[in-house]
């Protein structure tokens, strides 16, 4: 090793630490934390969100924290069985999914841990988060109706209930009721109403319905759009990517149930993993993801709404104006998930 090459380390090792000391000098708690946090490393995420959705929010996390963000992105069913069949050895730290039922079950297999996070509680509201703190909703999805203006007049436009009614006969669309977003829809109808009320509302949707029941939002927002039906039933950010796409599109949304229960909302949520390596990482990054300082994106980069209410919805889905939403809490749409899949099924819907 030349001598010029050990003066030039020792000269950087210098430069280094001094760097160091002054840095410890200014700010010695934020010093720590940096140190901490890059000792830390790094969090897992196993996530059934698509990568586009939540990439760039991680990568943010990563700049702010210094903590590195590994994830896998699967379907839901996938990633809970994976999470199942690992057990104790599973590298993952944070499960974030869709919709309540999807949570709800994941927390009824025992794969999330309850954890105590007074940001948590104070950023995402009682009813779109697990009642043990096993899970937090992260963005609200609404489902609520869609019309085409030409052929609705918006004053025959009410509730979910009312699309039961004689008039609606042959001018409804729904999705399909294999959709989880579906069956926490009817478990909500389920909870206000009592399920043979329930039974009759479904019922009357089946025997409006103008062609069977699509198999996305998206595919119903068309058949809307080209006439095959008046109005249906759908979460709002799929109208939101089609008016992205198609300024002055022709469908218009309205907002369900303002008068009595208010619109259906779901959320997508994560918890903490039971077996966690790292469930302190995996707490500040559920924790940074409902901050103020991330909310807006997290929502706005799918067309949601965000959970903390003191951020504010922006372009698009700000247009859509304030609505009134169900408060139940969304843990009723994963007990009676399994109730509502029946009642479905009962009254023909498929
Ligand atoms: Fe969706």
């Amino acid at each position: 090793m030349s001598i010029k090459y050990q003066i030039s380390k020792w000269i950087v090792w210098i430069g280094l630490t001094a760097t160091t000391i002054m840095l410890s000098a200014c700010q010695p708690n934020e010093d720590q934390q940096n140190m901490s946090e890059a000792l830390a490393g790094k969090v897992v995420v196993y996530t059934s969100r698509q990568p586009h959705l939540i990439e760039p929010l991680f990568k943010r996390f990563t700049e702010e924290t210094g903590v590195m963000v590994e994830f896998t992105s699967a379907n839901e069913a996938a990633l809970i069985e994976r999470l199942v069949a690992e057990g104790e050895q599973t590298p993952a730290d944070v499960f974030i999914t869709v919709d309540a039922g999807n949570l709800w079950f994941a927390a009824e297999r025992g794969l999330f841990q309850a954890i105590e996070s007074e940001s948590l509680t104070n950023d995402v509201p009682t009813a779109l988060r697990d009642a043990n703190n096993e899970w937090f909703g992260l963005s609200i999805r609404a489902r609520t109706m869609v019309y085409h203006p030409d052929r609705v007049d918006v004053s025959q436009l009410s509730t979910y209930e009312n699309l039961a009614s004689p008039e609606w006969q042959g001018r409804l669309c729904l999705r399909t009721s294999r959709k989880v977003y579906n069956q926490s829809l009817v478990a909500m109808l389920i909870e206000h109403h009592g399920e043979e009320r329930a039974q009759e509302i479904v019922e009357g949707w089946v025997s409006n319905l103008a062609t069977d029941p699509f198999s996305s939002d998206t595919q119903l927002i068309k058949a809307v759009e080209a006439g095959q039906c008046d109005v249906g039933v759908v979460n709002t950010y799929y109208l939101g990517r089609l008016i992205n796409e198609t300024p002055n599109y022709p469908v218009a949304l309205f907002w369900a149930n303002q008068e009595s229960t208010g619109v259906h909302v779901n959320v997508s949520g994560g918890g903490v993993t039971r077996y966690a390596p790292r469930p302190e990482m995996g707490q500040r990054l559920l924790e940074w993801l409902a901050s103020e300082g991330a909310q807006a994106e997290f929502a706005l980069r799918n067309l949601e709404f965000p959970v903390n209410p003191r951020v504010e919805s922006s372009g698009i889905v700000a247009t859509w104006g304030p609505f009134e939403a169900d408060n139940t809490p969304l843990v009723v749409a994963g007990q009676r998930q399994a109730q509502a899949v029946q009642l479905m099924d009962r009254a023909g819907y498929r």
